[in-house]
């Protein structure tokens, strides 16, 4: 006899899918860099315009660092160690609200801005491809989904749910290899929504100019603002740099 296994929504869709949207965008980053890597660039368009782009860029990135960071303490810290620490949970929502939402807000208020000037600036708008165009409609409905999560889960406007005991355990079960897709269903629609707009946003990534957020340049956050170099190479007759000499060309 011959069994017909039959995946169920919440496993297509919350232990399925999440592993091809990994295997998506790290192939495909892997290819990109390998075979892209004069096409791995924020294709910047700053000679073009750079007043919007001056109050736009830095709401975007600042906002965009401080709703990773809260993803980051939402999704990967259990919320037992939180109440270990003493935080009632009413207190981290209202945290992760505070921070949180105004966040948001600077982030879609700064991409707003990029895509305000993108559309209305000929030459920005001539150096724009298809993929980062549809990048940002995804962006956009994400931070939008995001922050109605964020409103309709954790305030009186909605139905109040802990997604620290669903969406963040589902989470983390994908790293751990044994997907709690279960526990998606549990979740408020938006909750689904917003991390089904996520898995596409994750997927166009690599075929975007996303890529450069993999190439920051965070190292120029440190390096000392003039580079000296120690007399002591030339006294041992070796060329002055960095590096050590090489043979050749
Ligand atoms: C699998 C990936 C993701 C998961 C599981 C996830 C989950 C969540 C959850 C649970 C919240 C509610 C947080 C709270 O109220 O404390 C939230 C809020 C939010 N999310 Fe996501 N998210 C994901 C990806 C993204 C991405 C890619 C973006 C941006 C493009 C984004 C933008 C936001 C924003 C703006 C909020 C509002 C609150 C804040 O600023 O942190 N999320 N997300």
């Amino acid at each position: 006899m011959t069994h017909i296994a039959i995946v169920s929504t919440a496993e297509l869709w919350w232990d399925i899918v999440p592993y091809f949207v990994l295997a998506i965008a790290g192939v495909a980053t892997w290819w990109r860099y390998k075979y892209d890597k004069f096409g791995w660039t924020t294709r910047s368009s700053q000679l073009y315009e750079s007043k919007l782009l001056r109050i736009g860029s830095p709401m975007f990135h600042f906002g965009s660092f401080v709703v990773i960071m809260g993803h980051i303490m939402g999704l990967f810290v259990p919320e037992s160690w939180t109440r270990a620490l003493g935080m009632s949970d009413r207190v981290y929502h209202l945290q992760a609200l505070i921070l949180g939402l105004p966040a948001g807000i600077a982030t879609l208020v700064g991409v707003g801005l990029l895509i305000y000037r993108r559309r209305t600036e000929r030459s920005v708008f001539k150096a724009t491809s298809v993929n980062d165009k549809l990048m940002y409609a995804v962006l956009g409905c994400a931070l939008v989904a995001g922050m109605c999560c964020t409103l309709l889960g954790t305030t009186a406007y909605g139905e109040e749910h802990d997604y620290r005991q669903t969406v963040s355990v589902w989470f983390r079960s994908i790293f751990t290899l044994d997907p709690r897709g279960d526990l998606m269903l549990q979740a408020p629609i938006y909750f689904q929504v917003h991390v089904l707009i996520a898995f596409i946003l994750f997927a166009l990534w690599p075929f975007t100019r996303l890529v450069h957020a993999f190439s920051a340049p965070i190292g120029y956050l440190f390096r000392p603002y003039i580079v000296y170099r120690s007399r002591d190479y030339a006294k041992k007759n070796q060329p002055m740099g960095s590096r050590a000499p090489r043979r050749g060309w």
